[in-house]
């Protein structure tokens, strides 16, 4: 049996509980960073008191959520929501949202990915992005989509490659312009415009020999397992990039970044990398533990993930 290797823990209910006397944290706890930075605890995003608990009575000024999309995922912990009917899914949804907002600074900003499912409706973000005028706290800022390389459905369909991103602000929080920059140099001239009875092309005009992000990222990898930051056991990570992109653009270093879905830590090891503090919980013991493990490994070796290695190597499978 090979030991270096890891499959998606979340449908193999052997190995799940393989993991389990393996994690530190049980339902309730939280782990505080013997670095004094970052708490990690293994709670209900819709449990408000616990979600209080986690601030220890601080703020943050950015959240930034990627929960379940309402879609089948694997339930080998028991704990997993699964495909639920729209309502009930959004009426949890309405519950962290509101533990949210009770644990936000008075100005702050809220990302929160989400998908649309085209075989159903397009379930859940319309649902979302409506209970969410239910929210007079909450401003929509932006709509953002982030483009994978690998998609699906590709035979009968338009392929699918769409990440969505939702933007929304409470009071008016800093935006710092200088995030918004992609590796991409500009090569189109035009867009001409007097300026002071001088005629200036675009290039000239622009802050940044790059072009902007904008609404649309294109220019972010997704990660696979060949990429350094790849956690094997894991089935939704977020690339750090984008992470480091929303961070950069929404908090300063020290500032409290929450994010109420852990999984494998994504926002976590931004939060490190850019010298912010994340307080960041998920209900399911073996992501908090895989979570605290990838700050541990970043922090003695560097490295962001284990791309094809196994995070539990006591763990023969
Ligand atoms: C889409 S993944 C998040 C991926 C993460 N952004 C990353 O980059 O690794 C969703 C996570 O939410 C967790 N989860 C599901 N229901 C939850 C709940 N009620 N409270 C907290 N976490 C929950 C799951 O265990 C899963 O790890």
């Amino acid at each position: 049996m090979k030991t270096e290797q890891l499959p998606r823990i979340d449908t193999n209910s052997v190995l799940y509980k393989k993991i389990l006397p393996h994690c530190r944290l049980q339902a309730g706890e939280i782990w505080n960073d013997p670095e004094g930075r970052h708490r990690v605890g293994c709670i209900d995003a819709a449990n408000i008191d616990a979600i209080t608990a986690l601030l220890n009575n601080q703020k943050a000024v950015l959240a930034v959520h990627d929960p379940p999309y309402n879609v089948h995922v694997g339930n080998a912990g028991s704990v997993q929501l699964g495909k639920t009917d729209i309502e009930h899914y959004i009426a949890w949804c309405r519950q962290w949202i509101a533990a949210t907002i009770a644990v936000l600074a008075k100005t702050a900003g809220l990302y929160v990915w989400l998908g649309a499912d085209q075989n159903d409706g397009f379930q859940p973000l319309p649902d979302f992005m409506i209970m969410m005028r239910a929210f007079p706290e909450l401003r929509s800022r932006s709509f953002i989509t982030m483009r994978n390389q690998r998609g699906y459905g590709t035979q009968h369909n338009w392929m699918a490659v769409r990440q969505e991103l939702l933007y929304y602000c409470k009071g008016n929080p800093l935006f710092n312009i200088d995030a918004v920059y992609t590796d991409i140099p500009k090569i189109l001239r035009g867009y001409y415009k007097t300026i002071q009875g001088v005629k200036t092309e675009n290039i000239e005009r622009s802050k940044s020999p790059t072009i902007r992000a904008g609404n649309v990222w294109v220019d972010i990898q997704q990660v696979f397992y060949r990429r350094e930051e790849n956690v094997p056991g894991c089935y939704a990570q977020k690339p750090i990039q984008a992470l480091e992109r929303i961070i950069n653009a929404g908090s300063l270093p020290n500032d409290i970044v929450l994010d109420f879905f852990a999984h494998s830590g994504t926002t976590l090891i931004a939060a490190e990398k850019l010298r912010r503090r994340c307080y960041i919980c998920d209900n399911d013991p073996v992501f908090t533990e895989i979570t605290i493990r990838r700050l541990e490994h970043f922090r003695e070796t560097g490295k962001t993930g284990w791309q094809y290695k196994n995070p539990f190597p006591e763990i023969a499978h």
